[in-house]
């Protein structure tokens, strides 16, 4: 129950004015779903001695692999670590140049610059905020070594246009899919689309292990050199050497990183892979509903789906017709904050970060499709425990909101 005093309010007027909010209780852009299965996998792993890298990460990654149509994958301790092992396996350091886009989270750029290569950063596309192929086009030189892709809130890029601007120039796709495991690209799973692709399996995501994620290739031997720089540059199997079929012997071949993924919570990722399917169809028809529901709001427009994709759904990404509502993104917020629906913005493009605006020396000009998203972005709570009710509060608050705010 709503303990608010009584206002003399008009029925329906904004909670931010002391009328009643839509709902009472806070719903978050996202909650994990932990069910018992997960429950009992980590009590298993916990109770069997081995709680870090072992069974169950392996288990995992031969899982996520196979739902992503690749030969090989490593569990790693996140998305991040997956995309600076793919960049360091495919050789990729000083002088080289890596394109991708500036609708991203920081983990993407930050893994180039651990390289010490340079990222060169494109606009997108507006319907998918996606990166768009002629821009990437104008961006390569003869330095370009990867083009690093982001599969926007888990809708993929534009693939086949990407694959055909790369034909023959020895220029490697990377996907960054942190958002966009069991999406698929005319049908082909995301995880076959690129040389390496990365998945995060971070708290919010789609699947999630709290932390981890997941590197996947079809190279047999990038994905051994990948594993192997997983943890410290360790002779392959080197995990295994307190088992009873290990060996105390183990030697560094190369300077490697500590990304790999303890046992403890690789069991949390394949407890939700048993109701992967579920989730990915439940956060589809909480789309649809959002979606039918915010039809009748002009002063919103919803995120699409292209034709010919499989979308993972994991960001309900709104944009605002400032043009017709007489606040900005940021009173729009404050409303949802005070209807009591919770909000985030995917993302504060990198160009506006002051790292990476001041040592590329990036200007908002060059940005004009990012720049007017991010004045407009808003995303919604999406994951698939949310109630039809959930759902429904979601789309009457915005409503409200563009009701009141309208010009
Ligand atoms: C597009 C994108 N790439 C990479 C990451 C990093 O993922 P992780 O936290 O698993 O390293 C995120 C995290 O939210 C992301 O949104």
């Amino acid at each position: 129950m709503n303990d608010r005093p009584a206002q003399e309010t008009a029925p329906g007027a904004l909670a931010s004015r002391g009328g009643r909010p839509v709902r009472d209780a806070f719903l978050p852009i996202s909650i994990p779903w932990i069910g018992e299965r997960e429950k009992q996998l980590v009590l298993e792993s916990l109770e069997s001695g081995w709680i870090t890298t072992g069974p169950k990460s392996l288990e995992l990654g031969k899982r996520i692999a196979a739902i992503a149509g690749a030969k090989h994958a490593v569990a790693v301790n996140s998305a991040t670590g997956a995309l600076h092992l793919a960049l360091e396996a495919l050789g990729v350091g000083p002088g080289d140049e890596v394109i991708t886009s500036t609708w991203t989270f920081a983990a993407t750029v930050n893994v180039i610059e651990h390289v010490r290569a340079t990222p060169v950063l494109v606009d997108v596309e507006p319907d998918t905020l996606n990166l768009d192929p002629k821009l990437v086009e104008r961006a390569l030189s003869p330095r370009t070594r990867v083009v690093l892709t982001v599969d926007y809130g888990g809708q993929p890029c534009d693939y086949d246009a990407l694959d055909a601007l790369l034909e023959g120039r020895g220029v490697d796709l990377v996907d960054d899919a942190a958002h966009a495991l069991g999406a698929a690209y005319r049908g082909r799973p995301v995880g076959s689309l690129a040389r390496v692709t990365a998945f995060s399996f971070y708290a919010t995501k789609n699947l999630s292990t709290g932390e981890g994620g997941a590197a996947v290739t079809d190279d047999a031997g990038l994905a051994e050199r990948i594993q192997l720089l997983s943890l410290h540059g360790m002779s392959r199997d080197a995990w295994k050497r307190y088992a009873d079929t290990g060996s105390w012997f183990y030697e560094v071949v190369a300077p490697g990183w500590k990304y790999n993924l303890s046992d403890v919570l690789a069991a949390i990722g394949l407890g939700q892979l048993d109701r992967f399917a579920e989730f990915q169809a439940r956060r589809r028809q909480l789309v649809e509903r959002m979606r039918a529901g915010l039809a009748s709001v002009p002063e919103v427009r919803v995120p699409i789906e292209r034709p010919g994709l499989v979308h993972a759904w994991h960001l309900f990404p709104i944009a605002l017709e400032l043009e017709r509502l007489t606040i900005d993104r940021a009173a729009f917020i404050r409303e949802l904050r005070a209807e009591n629906i919770g909000t985030s913005v995917h993302f504060i493009p990198i160009h506006r970060h002051p790292h990476f605006r001041d040592s590329l020396r990036l200007r908002p000009e060059q940005f004009p499709v990012a720049e007017d998203a991010y004045a407009r972005a808003i995303t919604l709570p999406l994951f698939p425990r949310m109630s039809d009710r959930d759902a429904d509060d979601v789309v009457e608050a915005v409503a409200k909101i563009a009701r009141a705010h309208r010009r």
